[in-house]
């Protein structure tokens, strides 16, 4: 029987909760696939700062370059919130696998089931079929960039300092997944970026325009501006196939996106390095106000597993498979609290889990 080792990373807040959905799901894989997971589990996050007074030890890192995917939840929450040092909040935990595993493409689908085009803010027109694939830089950029800090300025004051740093083949090696990644798809790729203001942002669309030329020249490329990125998302999101950008633009736009299909607890996502096991968790943030009630929205995370088995475990079958099931149980009716309205089935985490789990069964 072929075996997958799983490193299973809840975190925060609504973490645990989703986290146990997947389990079901992880459980039902195996009855129907004839594989075994063979599942650790570990702290990441303010649960990890608190156990251990990190917000992920080197154990727990090694322990999760040696499996085949790290499935995570979410990380934060208010109590750790006021932390001034960075390397102990609990976002620092998941940067730190990000950055460790060099983990630099991420790759954030944000589709519209057909049932929940009601859902979203905008108006169904708008959403329906919506298929974006965004491509976001993921292990450098402004979130790691040196010089880096807080400093006493010697006049009195003090001075915050990031860095947007960008290298040639950093850009190169993202640009290179949203070509082969629109090769599958749509064939366009929007690459988006700051270089009527930045030097970071000119030199990205220098290297992708060149890469674009030199490789994949069939594919239509178009460059834009994050901030008009950010307008034609919300006036008309359909133009777009794969949007390829920063680390920075691409957690902002992935937000603003996520709002399109319904909810932000509909996005998973996949980080993935070159070679070596990949990274998936919702896109969603820990959700703190409804952790514990057994409300939370486990889609995402769900979809973050199905993820895992396309891209780290070969398992596309068994992704195809959930994937359907979801755009079943959403045709049945069934809602979490965020998805909820007039005429529908509102239930709750492990309502929701119960359905799927019925589809899939069915
Ligand atoms: C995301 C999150 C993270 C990020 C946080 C939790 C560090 O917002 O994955 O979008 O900013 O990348
Ligand atoms: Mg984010």
């Amino acid at each position: 029987m072929t075996k997958h080792s799983i490193m299973l990373l809840p975190g925060d807040g609504i973490g645990p909760e989703i986290m146990a959905e997947v389990r079901r799901v992880m459980a039902w894989v195996e009855g129907a696939h004839g594989v075994s997971f063979d599942v650790s589990d570990g702290l990441i996050g303010g649960c990890a700062y608190e156990e251990y007074g990190v917000p992920l030890t080197d154990e727990t890192l090694t322990q999760a370059k040696a499996s085949d995917a790290i499935v995570m939840g979410c990380v934060g929450g208010p109590q750790w919130d006021g932390k001034t040092d960075y390397d102990k909040r609990p976002e620092a935990g998941l940067l730190r696998l990000r950055k460790d595993l060099d983990l630099f493409a991420n790759l954030r689908p944000a589709m519209c089931f057909d049932a929940l085009a009601d859902a979203s803010s905008l108006k169904r027109e708008y959403v329906a079929g919506l298929d974006i694939l965004f491509v976001r830089e993921l292990a450098g950029g402004v979130y790691f960039g040196e010089p880096r800090g807080i400093q006493e300025l010697p006049g009195g004051g003090r001075v915050g300092i990031n860095t947007q740093r960008y290298t040639d083949a950093e850009i190169v090696r993202i640009a290179r997944v949203a070509f082969e990644m629109a090769r599958k798809r749509g064939g366009r790729v929007h690459s988006a970026e700051k270089a009527n203001v930045m030097e970071a942002g000119l030199l990205w669309r220098e290297e992708v325009t060149k890469l674009h030329a030199e490789e994949y020249s069939d594919v239509t490329l178009e460059h834009i501006l994050a901030d008009n990125c950010a307008m034609q998302l919300v006036k008309a999101p359909k133009q777009f196939d794969v949007i390829l950008t920063d680390n920075l633009f691409g957690d902002i736009l992935s937000d603003a996106a996520a709002m399109l299909t319904g909810s932000l607890g509909m996005l998973p996502s996949a980080s993935l390095g070159d070679g070596g096991p990949g990274l998936y968790e919702p896109v969603h943030g820990s959700a703190p106000d409804i952790a514990g009630l057994g409300v939370a929205n486990p889609i995402a995370a769900v979809l973050s597993f199905a993820m895992a088995l396309r891209y780290s475990l070969d398992m596309g079958d068994a992704a195809d498979q959930i994937e359907a099931c979801i755009a079943k149980v959403l045709e049945q009716g069934y809602r979490t609290a965020d998805l909820m309205s007039e005429g529908m089935k509102q239930v709750g985490t492990i309502g929701m889990g119960d359905a799927i789990l019925a589809a899939l069964n069915s």
